[in-house]
């Protein structure tokens, strides 16, 4: 995945990528600051919500890749914090401030609310991980190149996340086998799916959101709040699907739309 030497759309497209804080124009600044910590904010509360679970799944297999998803999270919140830092105290703050949040505190919805049961761990990471996904896919190449640099590595480890979850979300709801070590099946899966699915839609933000749109003519996101949720809403309900469960109804339990 390469990294251009130039912004590639939006209002600053075939300009040089921002290589520094110092180069930012005011409002560029502000929008940036403000989806690097929504990011950061998201992996160490995460963490939190993982922590739990540690050594808990059914399968050797499910055990190791939960702590390597707890890991990553840990370590892209300390890249996001790194580049929060770089914009100097007002930055170096916010990153102090986000070690210090406790579950209940965060600033996105989905990430105050536990894991009850491993189930509940594979239908986060089925739904919100690939939202996740979505989030970084949106930023890739994007115009502040530290960002854009990081994104390259993030954006697979999301995927892994996503996938596992997804690949766990189908042997609970089609595989015997699975479903006996588990203790779970389709009924408890699609319970899982219906709790995370509206947070999952939530986490795209507000439709008509000032600041989401000028990210995208800031070339710092491809695509405004909207249209990201359409893209994802699309690819999850095909996978819901596709492995027998229901979709849950777009407007329960919505909070933002
Ligand atoms: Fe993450
Ligand atoms: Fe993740």
């Amino acid at each position: 995945m390469r990294v251009s030497r130039g912004v590639e759309w939006g209002e600053m497209r075939g300009m040089q990528k921002v290589e520094t804080v110092e180069q930012m124009p005011d409002e560029y600044r502000e929008t940036l600051l403000k989806i690097i910590y929504a990011l950061a904010s998201t992996e160490f509360a995460s963490v939190e919500q993982h922590q739990p679970w540690i050594n808990q799944g059914p399968t050797a297999e499910d055990r190791f890749i939960q702590a390597q998803i707890a890991a990553d999270e840990a370590h892209q919140g300390f890249i996001d914090s790194r580049l929060l830092r770089s914009f100097g105290p007002e930055g170096t703050a916010m990153a102090d401030q986000l070690l210090e949040l406790r579950m209940g505190e965060h600033p996105i919805d989905a990430f105050n609310v536990p894991f009850e049961s491993w189930v509940d761990v594979v239908g986060f990471c089925f739904c919100m991980d690939l939202v996740a996904w979505y989030h970084l896919h949106a930023m890739l190449n994007c115009s502040y190149a530290p960002l854009a640099r990081e994104m390259t590595s993030m954006v697979h480890e999301e995927k892994f996340h996503a996938s596992f979850g997804a690949r766990r979300a189908r042997d609970l709801s089609l595989e015997k086998e699975y479903q006996n070590v588990a203790k779970a099946g389709r009924a408890e899966i699609q319970a899982a799916v219906n709790k995370w699915y509206p947070h999952a839609l939530d986490t795209f933000g507000k439709t008509g959101s000032k600041f989401a749109n000028l990210s995208v003519s800031y070339g710092i996101r491809k695509w405004n709040n909207e249209d990201l949720r359409a893209k994802y809403k699309e690819d999850i309900d095909e996978k819901i699907s596709a492995i027998g469960l229901d979709v849950p109804s777009e407007d329960r339990n919505r909070k933002i739309s």
